[in-house]
């Protein structure tokens, strides 16, 4: 256009600097703060990876017990915001009760909108990363008619949330630790991932100085879609129109077919043009929770793992660098820990608030803030002279 340049997509420009994720996506790279996922994800931990992600350093043993003090003591919401659960129809989907209650929390916490003080700043980041669990989980809970439950600050944060989930008065439930160590790997994998669409939201929402509620509230509503965080939801969805394994062969022919919308969800990646590195991980996590929750023969995850198969050795998907992503695994390995498909994207909203709070408060401490504004490439009409009604016809 001459005023600026044109990038739909925004595939090659660079909007912010960061020192907090870096991606290569040739290579199938990622890193938090200089550690590699591999690494956070085998040998770290939730605490870890959030400390690291939000002050940049990982945290000593009593950094370590006081974060984690700061996080449980936030857990709890306001019980009047408890009630605003009822006002949402009984089927509602629980990404768009999290974008209003998220929102909603605003209007709690009037100290947030204080953004230029630090302490208050950092108090808005752990009262969000707190409070999502719990937010999700009574999402969760009142979509199935189950009283909720309440946090308890004795278990670790996915052990709370399973908890949270599915404890039922009339019985004592048990954590299985091998589902609360994948849900926390699956938290540690979807932390972060520089400036995806829900990210990027975000830091847009943060530029005009916006509550800090506000902004991850547009970060979840970004995320919602299938083509971002919704996949790992269409990812089921696809297995169940698949329906049989004998159908992937049609499946993939129309994934190929360009007249037809029909994607393979959980395949393909902005970035990643080879195996993301979190898929790799999520493909071990998710083959060890099938085998541990004797889920081998459920026919969704059969075809999945035969669509897996097919898919990775056909030459469409090879040549263009279509590879399954983190979504792909993470939305069976939520099936087989028993996670309704409709949480799935919730738990993604959960786990990438760590990313989005990081994002904004690196945002927010930048010595020269810019509201982000793109420019456009005008394609209308250019200037014409006004018709008055009459001589409209
Ligand atoms: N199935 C079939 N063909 C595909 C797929 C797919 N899932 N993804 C890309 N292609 C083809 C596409 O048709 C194009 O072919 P051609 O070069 O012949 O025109 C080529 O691959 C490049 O695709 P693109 O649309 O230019 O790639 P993009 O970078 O704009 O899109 C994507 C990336 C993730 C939106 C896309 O791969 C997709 O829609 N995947 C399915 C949805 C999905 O799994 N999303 C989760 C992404 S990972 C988690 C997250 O970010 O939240």
């Amino acid at each position: 256009t001459g005023m600026c340049t044109f990038d739909p997509g925004f595939t090659s420009t660079g909007a912010c600097q960061s020192q907090i994720t870096f991606i290569d996506g040739k290579k199938g790279v990622l890193v938090y703060r200089g550690y590699s996922i591999d690494d956070l994800a085998e040998k770290g931990d939730f605490i870890d990876a959030t400390y690291l992600l939000l002050h940049g350093e990982l945290p000593t043993k009593s950094q370590r017990e006081k974060f984690n003090f700061e996080l449980t003591h936030h857990s709890l919401v306001h019980e009047q915001l408890i009630k605003f659960f009822q006002g949402f129809k009984h089927d509602a989907h629980p990404m768009a009760i999290m974008v209003g209650v998220v929102g909603a929390l605003a209007a709690f916490y009037s100290d947030s909108a204080d953004i230029g003080n630090p302490a208050e700043r950092m108090r808005s980041c752990l009262r969000l990363i707190a409070k999502m669990p719990t937010l999700a989980a009574i999402a969760y809970k009142t979509s199935i008619g189950q009283p909720i439950v309440y946090p308890r600050n004795d278990l670790s944060y996915s052990e709370n949330f399973l908890h949270m989930l599915f404890a039922v008065p009339t019985e004592t439930y048990k954590i299985d630790p091998e589902l609360a160590r994948a849900l926390e790997i699956i938290l540690v994998l979807h932390m972060d991932h520089e400036q995806n669409a829900s990210t990027s939201t975000v830091r847009t929402a943060g530029s005009s100085q916006a509550n800090p509620f506000a902004c991850i509230a547009s970060g979840i509503a970004a995320l919602w879609g299938p083509a971002h965080g919704g996949a790992n939801e269409a990812v089921l969805r696809m297995l169940e129109v698949i329906g049989h394994v004998e159908n992937i062969p049609d499946a993939l022919e129309r994934a190929k077919d360009k007249n037809d919308p029909f994607r393979l969800m959980g395949f393909g990646h902005r970035v990643y043009k080879t195996y993301d590195p979190r898929a790799k991980i999520m493909r071990s996590v998710c083959h060890g929770v099938l085998k541990a929750a004797k889920k081998e023969n459920d026919p969704l995850l059969k075809i999945a793992l035969e669509l897996e198969r097919i898919a990775t050795s056909d030459e469409y998907f090879i040549k263009r660098g279509l590879y399954p992503n983190v979504d792909f695994y993470s939305g069976i390995t939520l099936r087989a820990m028993g996670i309704p498909v409709s949480m799935y994207t919730v738990l993604f909203a959960v786990a990438r608030t760590v990313g989005w709070v990081s994002q904004w408060k690196e945002m927010a401490e930048d010595p020269v803030p810019r509201i982000s504004r793109p420019r456009q490439m005008y394609l209308g009409v250019m200037q014409r002279g006004f018709v008055s009604v009459e001589s409209r016809g």
